[in-house]
This record gives C-alpha cells, sequence and structure tokens, in this order.
C-alpha cells in the first residue's frame, strides 16, 4: 500500500479520535455540572427552609440543632439574605476582597446580589410576615468544574502543537543530515577511482595505438560525465558554492547537452523574456535540477514530444517554466509529487523531485512548484529564483 495514502489515514484517525475524546469530554463534565447546579439548588432550598425554621418556630432543641447542623453543613455556595428592597441583611461563604473595609462591605454584596440575580432565581422566605430573598451564586467548585475542560483542552492542544513542531523539526533534521551524509560518502567513494580514471584516459589519448582509436574519446566522454555526477554529489554534500550567473545561459547549456542525449522525437524550445537577467546559483546542482525535470517530462510524453521553456523575471524573482507534452499530473497526486519515495514507474525511485526540491529550496532561496497540469495537456514546473539586481 501507498505510504502517502497510509500516513494520511492514520492521520485522519488521530483527528477523529481527538475530535471524540474533545466532544467526550466536554458533554460529560456539562453533565456533571448539571447535576451539581441540581444538588446546590437542593441545597439553597434546603438552608431557606432551615433559616424559616430557626427564625419562625417556637425554640425547640432538636429544631434548633438541625437547623443549625443544615445551615452549617453550606460551606461551598455563597449565599445572601437581603429583604425585599435587596438591602443585604447577611450572607455566607462570601470571599471579601482581603484589603476591603467594613463600611464597603455592603456595596459589595449588593453588587454581588446583581450577579447571583443573572445566574439563579432567588428563594423567597417569610419571617413572621416580612418577605426576605436567599440570592446565591454557583460555588466554586462549579466554575471550576465549567471552565475546566477548556483549560484542560487547550494545554492538551498546546502541548500537541509542540509536540508535533519538535517531532517534525527532527524528522527534517535527520532526513537532512542523510541525504548529505549519503551524497558526501558517495562523491568519497567514486573520487579514487575517478582520478586513476582520468589517469588512464590521459595515457589512452596520449599513447598509440589507442589515441587514433574513436573508442577513446568515447571513454572521455563517460569519464567526464562522471566527473560531472561525483561534482553534484559533493556539492550536495558540502554547503554548496553559489555564484552569480546570466539565467538564460545555464538553462541553455544544459538543454544543449541534454538535447545531444535525447531521441530526436523529444524537441525543444527556449524563449528568454529576461534579457539575460542574473541569479546567485550553483551550475552543477542546477543542471542536476534540469536534468531530473526534463527527465520526467520525457518518461510523461514516452519519448515524444517538447519540452518548451520560457524565462521570464517577475519583481525581484526569475521564473524557469518548464511545459511538456506529456500526460499530465491528476490533480489528487499533485501535492504528493515531492515527496521521497512517491512514484508511479515501475523503476523509478521517487528522488527526482525531492532531490530538485531541496536543491531548489534550500541551496538557492527558492521555490518549485507545479504550475499547471491537465490530463493528456502536459504539465508545467515553475522555477522561482531570487532575482539579482
Ligand atoms: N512532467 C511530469 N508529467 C507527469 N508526471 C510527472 C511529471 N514529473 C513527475 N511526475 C510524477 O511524479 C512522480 C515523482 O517524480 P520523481 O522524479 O520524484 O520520481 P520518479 O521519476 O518516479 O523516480 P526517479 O527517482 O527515478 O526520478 C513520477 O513518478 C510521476 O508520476
Ligand atoms: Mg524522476
Amino acid at each position: 500500500m501507498d505510504i502517502y495514502k497510509l500516513n494520511f489515514r492514520i492521520k485522519l484517525s488521530i483527528v477523529l479520535l481527538g475530535i471524540l475524546v474533545v466532544v467526550g469530554s466536554l458533554i460529560y463534565t456539562d453533565y456533571l455540572a448539571k447535576r451539581l447546579v441540581e444538588r446546590e439548588r437542593k441545597l439553597i432550598d434546603l438552608y431557606a427552609k432551615a433559616l424559616e425554621t430557626a427564625a419562625t418556630q417556637e425554640p425547640n432543641a432538636n429544631m434548633a440543632f438541625l437547623s443549625e447542623k443544615i445551615i452549617n453543613a453550606n460551606t461551598s455556595v455563597p449565599v445572601i439574605l437581603a429583604d425585599e428592597k435587596g438591602e443585604p441583611l447577611s450572607s455566607k461563604n462570601i470571599d471579601f476582597p482581603a484589603s476591603m473595609k467594613v463600611k464597603d462591605q455592603t456595596a459589595f454584596l449588593e453588587s454581588e446580589i446583581e450577579t447571583m440575580k443573572e445566574q439563579h432565581e432567588p428563594i423567597l422566605i417569610e419571617f413572621y410576615g416580612m418577605k426576605n430573598f436567599i440570592y446565591y451564586k454557583d460555588s466554586q467548585i462549579l466554575t471550576m468544574l465549567r471552565y475546566y475542560p477548556y483549560i484542560q483542552l487547550s494545554a492538551i492542544l498546546f502541548l500537541s502543537l509542540a509536540g508535533y513542531v519538535a517531532f517534525n523539526y527532527s524528522r527534517k533534521a535527520e532526513q537532512s543530515r542523510v541525504w548529505v551524509g549519503l551524497a558526501k560518502e558517495t562523491a568519497h567513494q567514486l573520487g579514487t577511482p575517478l582520478s586513476s580514471l582520468f589517469a588512464i584516459r590521459d595515457y589512452f589519448r596520449e599513447e598509440a595505438p589507442f589515441k587514433d582509436d574513436p573508442m577513446t574519446e568515447e571513454l572521455a566522454k563517460d569519464i567526464d560525465r562522471l566527473n560531472v555526477i561525483t561534482a553534484r554529489f559533493s556539492q550536495i554534500g558540502l554547503e554548496g558554492k553559489l555564484s552569480s550567473e546570466i539565467v538564460a545561459n545555464v538553462i541553455e547549456e544544459n538543454i544543449d547537452y541534454l538535447k545531444s542525449r535525447t531521441s530526436s522525437y523529444v524537441t525543444y524550445s527556449m524563449k528568454d523574456n529576461t534579457d539575460g537577467a542574473s541569479a546567485v546559483m550553483n551550475i552543477s546542482l542546477m543542471g542536476w535540477v534540469i536534468e531530473n525535470i526534463c527527465k520526467n517530462a520525457i518518461d510523461a510524453m514516452d519519448g515524444r514530444g517538447s519540452i518548451a521553456i520560457d524565462i521570464s523575471a517577475v519583481k525581484n524573482k526569475i521564473c524557469i517554466d518548464i511545459k511538456d507534452s506529456g500526460k499530465g499530473i491528476p490533480k489528487n497526486k499533485i501535492k504528493s509529487i515531492f515527496k521521497p519515495g512517491f512514484t508511479t514507474k515501475k523503476r523509478g525511485w521517487g528522488l527526482g523531485l525531492t532531490l530538485v526540491k531541496r536543491i531548489i529550496e534550500e541551496y538557492h532561496g527558492g521555490e518549485i512548484y507545479v504550475l499547471q497540469s491537465g490530463i493528456e495537456k502536459g504539465t508545467t514546473f515553475r522555477i522561482e529564483l531570487k532575482k539579482e539586481v
């Protein structure tokens, strides 16, 4: 199975599971809060009854004891007893600010009554025909229970995000080390046989009977090619050398080289609309980019068709558009083509475009993307480089 499809499914399942946990936890705390609201209402009802009883009944030892027990049992719900006009008479479980003076307490209680009115209907109690009201608000536990899931979810969200960023960063750093390490090692390994091949080439060029043999020049060409490849690997491994280059010239050189090596059924054309604009480039790596994109184009057109390159300057950028007449890329695949290992070819590694993207983005600070693609209509890749002024 395609690892990107699998990856997507795993991510989707994790997200769905996360949503389920979030919704479940919200529903459950809401249920708990509702039950606590009911209990607090019952507690206050009982509290009101006890107050009423304590104030109006004939003194009776048992009743007084019971009423006092009930009144004292409320240690969490803030309550204020007020008269008909809303003047506070007494209060319980109210947290006065520490620095508050006694004379300001009545005003504070009045403002608390306003808050309480918004939360719950007051309970009416009557003492000898006088109407009084008990106002109350949610206990601290209930308030905390209401906010808790949001605090908890924000913390989980923050932690997951931080974890994701850290994981992504370390994965990218690791990938980068693998790329660079492998490239350095390859360049290093190729270096030794290559230098002896150079010596053999020079010997063949000078000594009879080899110097007159056309095979000698063919051999020399292949050795040069090996040298180019080794240079590319060593550039990836090192901090690539950058120099100011005329973009159109670099592209043209590479196209000329490719032309000589591809079948005549593929036609190349190039238009430069920049008047010889330049950009900072690593020629060796840029050659690799052009080669990879053109090779993909040729594969996509089954060896027959056209490749048109259009270089233009837009503001402070140089855009290199490479358009082929190939079979196009399905819309749902466009996002995946730059990922390592994504290939639709029997003998492909799916590394060409990954390398291209790394070279453009990391070594040149540019961008590469699919500008346009249509099934059987061809594909255009766009490379953007910083224009030199
Ligand atoms: N010009 C194009 N037209 C259509 N499809 C393309 C084009 N360029 C790339 N693709 C698609 O993107 C895939 C990935 O390309 P990439 O160059 O990364 O790997 P590859 O060519 O399959 O293998 P290799 O590692 O040998 O380059 C290709 O298999 C192909 O499906
Ligand atoms: Mg390729």
